[in-house]
């Protein structure tokens, strides 16, 4: 299959692509690069060189031309570029190269590999980002409980960085098959768990993230009222909720020592004082 990347200035981009979309039936993938931008199509069936050269007017800053694999899957894990977190963290779905396959990255990464799954927490949403450069920066200091687990990333990260033990929770069927999939895939030991957290009390371990909804925080928090963990990540609840959910927890003893906002969600460090 022939793939042609177009690269224009940001600015022009639309009125290229308006071009563009007229004779190239496939469609066209748009991908920022700096100021430029680039234009990706695919297919048997695109137009010739000049053609595309002829719609790019004078807007073409380079114009590439390649034979990629007819295969999707083969496309899709050459099209993989990894994205390090927190200078020292790889996640990657089990299709992806290994991070060895990059040693531009350098060495003593921890990589964790997730599998396919609905369960959320691929690692790219804002979020899950967030709190797992702050889990990065969390000296392990005993158990460990991702409440809300999804895919269970922040487990098995908290598990590689040397919490122990580890324990993740979820209320979807997806979820839990996910984490105990994944952290099984990655040889981690971890206690995955189904409970609702508004019906069941959060158990209490020396460390905790909770990415969930203001209402989960509600009820995780009164869990605590005896004793909350001594450190804790929270996320999951947009900027407007962020003041109920940290008074939920200053009432129980942990006060925020970081906020910081993850495209328009928070997200918090929280420490017993
Ligand atoms: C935003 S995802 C976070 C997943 C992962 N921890 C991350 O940071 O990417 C929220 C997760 O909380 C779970 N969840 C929502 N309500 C819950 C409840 N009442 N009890 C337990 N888990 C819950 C959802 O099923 C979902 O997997």
């Amino acid at each position: 299959m022939r793939e042609v990347v177009l690269r224009v200035p940001r600015l022009a981009a639309e009125d290229v692509l308006d071009r563009l979309l007229l004779i190239v039936p496939g469609g066209v993938r748009e991908q920022p690069r700096g100021r430029h931008m680039e234009l990706r199509m695919r297919g048997d069936d695109l137009p010739t060189l000049r053609e595309l050269e002829r719609a790019a007017g004078r807007w073409r800053h380079k114009l590439t031309e390649r034979e990629v694999s007819d295969d999707w899957r083969e496309r899709r894990a050459a099209d993989y570029s990894p994205d390090l977190i927190g200078g020292r963290l790889i996640v990657r779905p089990e299709w992806a190269p290994t991070a060895a396959d990059f040693p531009h990255l350098g060495r003593d990464l921890i990589e964790v590999v997730l599998c396919e799954s609905p369960a959320f927490g691929a690692g790219t949403h804002p979020t899950t980002r967030r709190c797992l450069e702050l889990l990065l920066d969390l000296t392990p200091r005993g158990s460990f409980a991702d409440l809300g687990c999804g895919s269970a990333v922040l487990a098995i990260v908290a598990a590689k960085l040397g919490w122990h033990p580890v324990m993740a929770i979820d209320v979807q069927a997806a979820s839990i098959e996910a984490a105990r999939e994944n952290a099984a895939g990655n040889a981690v030991d971890a206690n995955v768990r189904w409970m609702d957290l508004t019906v069941e009390a959060a158990p209490r371990a020396d460390g905790f993230a909770a990415n969930v909804p203001a209402a989960v925080h509600t009820s995780v928090a009164a869990a605590w009222a005896e004793r909350a963990p001594a450190v804790g990540l929270i996320s999951g609840f947009a900027a407007g909720e962020a003041a109920g959910v940290l008074h939920t927890y200053r009432a129980v003893g942990l006060g925020e020592v970081e906020q910081v906002d993850a495209g328009g969600w928070t997200v918090a460090m929280l420490e017993r004082g």
